[in-house]
């Protein structure tokens, strides 16, 4: 399933990031991927262990951890802390597949790549190309969203990044490691979830809704790990 969860950041938040992005050094973005991934990927990130990296990403994921949609959508356990990304001048990412792991700096702990974020930070207009598309059963979805909206989707796609043509693309982007690994179940409980709360809103708590509730939680009792 993807997701298009729309501004989690308001255009004041954005402008205030691109301010502090616009001072950032920025490196090579193959320091980041694989042999696969360095061979296709032509970019410029953000040091991971860099203060603002750090200081924005953590700012990021206050927000998305109160967002009632990422969290029904996403279930999930733990983030990776938010990397940046910027292309220009022809740079692109061609077709690749997420790492399945990674490890989370500092803390000695892994978490496995469920679900990949990508928060855009620049407006569609001031560049051309830089579409990410993303693959599944029904074919290629091409994605570019106003600065401050966020698309969520499985990291099993085959995905890419368009050159950028004209102007900068600067982006966020993240791993979350879900409580629900399967994508299909992880995508039931979300439905199931918004037509609960969709009855709920229409007819109250019914004895039938709280018991629709129920059966939401001790599915997520069956499917979740910790
Ligand atoms: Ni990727």
């Amino acid at each position: 399933m993807m997701l298009h969860i729309e501004a989690l950041l308001d255009k004041n938040e954005v402008a205030r990031m691109r301010q502090l992005l616009a001072e950032a050094s920025w490196s090579d973005g193959r320091a980041t991927v694989g042999p696969q991934g360095a061979r296709v990927k032509q970019n410029r990130q953000l040091p991971v262990d860099s203060p603002l990296a750090l200081q924005l990403g953590e700012f990021i994921l206050q927000k998305l951890y109160q967002h009632p949609q990422f969290l029904a959508a996403a279930l999930p356990h733990r983030t990776v802390p938010p990397l940046f990304n910027s292309y220009a001048g022809g740079e692109h990412y061609g077709l690749h597949v997420d790492g399945a792991i990674r490890r989370l700096p500092g803390s000695g702990l892994s978490l496995r790549t469920d679900l990949s974020s990508t928060l855009f930070l620049s407006e569609p207009d001031e560049y051309d190309g830089g579409e990410l598309q993303v693959m599944d059963t029904y074919g290629a979805h091409e994605v570019k969203l106003p600065a401050g909206d966020l698309i969520l989707y499985p990291s099993t796609s085959l995905h890419q990044v368009l050159p950028v043509t004209r102007g900068e693309r600067i982006c966020s982007f993240f791993w979350t490691q879900s409580l629900v690994k399967n994508d299909i179940q992880r995508s039931m409980l979300f439905e199931l979830d918004g037509h609960i709360q969709a009855l709920r809103a229409q007819i109250g708590d019914t004895a039938e809704v709280l018991g629709l509730t129920g059966h939401y939680h001790n599915l997520l009792r069956q499917w979740s790990e910790l």
